[in-house]
């Protein structure tokens, strides 16, 4: 399973990054502009700062709703670096996108995925990944984990490539339940990938390790 982490926080993309666990990283609009980036040029450079401080993919979310505007501005986000992946909205127009760049050899990951059905168009339509937003699903009381699972059938029945990029991430046992499920890829906060590392036992046994040494050394 892949791990991405889910921010613009250049900080804290440095820090997952250090762990060496990290392939990727992705981010939004709102992510972006949690961070005060704006501006065109502004964005673009702060992709590419990202790209320059991880080895993986990085996904960078085109803002045009219309089809034209979704290929000039994907045409630019992957002209900046090899590691970007263009993000596009499911959309009827997003749909033509993928297809468009898969044409292209540009690869994509089709976002805001709320359904099998919309998963099945973007794999047909040719997307590296799609990214369902279980977080999100789980707030409005339907399991977000049921879709993973329900998307993984589908591409398994018919061996689509798409990889399923488990999204909208909020804690630990999500990341174990996508990977018990085999979603492809994870994205989540830095909290909760670090959370994985956490047991108490883990922390008493190793206090006591210490104590018995320090004892055994007297
Ligand atoms: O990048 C998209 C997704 O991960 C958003 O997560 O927490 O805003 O639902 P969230």
């Amino acid at each position: 399973m892949k791990f991405f982490i889910d921010t613009a926080n250049l900080q804290e993309i440095k820090e997952a990054n250090d762990l060496g666990v990290l392939d990727g990283v992705t981010t939004n609009p709102s992510l972006m502009a949690k961070e005060g980036i704006t501006g065109e040029q502004n964005i673009l450079d702060h992709y590419l700062a990202i790209c320059n401080l991880v080895d993986g993919d990085v996904s960078a979310e085109v803002i045009a709703t219309d089809l034209e505007g979704m290929i000039q501005q994907g045409e630019e986000l992957a002209k900046l670096h090899t590691n970007i992946v263009v993000k596009i909205p499911m959309t009827i127009n997003g749909i033509k996108a993928i297809k468009y760049f898969s044409g292209k050899k540009i690869r994509t990951n089709c976002t805001l995925i709320f359904s099998a059905g919309q998963a099945l168009l973007a794999a047909k339509a040719g997307a590296s990944y799609v990214s369902p937003f279980i977080g999100r699903l789980d707030d409005i009381s339907v399991n977000g984990l049921d879709l993973i699972a329900q998307i993984r059938q589908i591409y398994d029945n018919y061996l689509f490539d798409t990889e399923i990029l488990a999204a909208s991430v909020r804690h630990p046992m999500h990341i174990i339940n996508c990977a018990e499920i085999g979603a492809d890829v994870m994205t989540g906060s830095l909290k909760s990938i670090m959370a994985l590392a956490n047991h108490p036992l883990t922390d008493s046994g190793l206090e006591q390790f210490l104590a018995d040494h320090a004892k055994g050394n007297k």
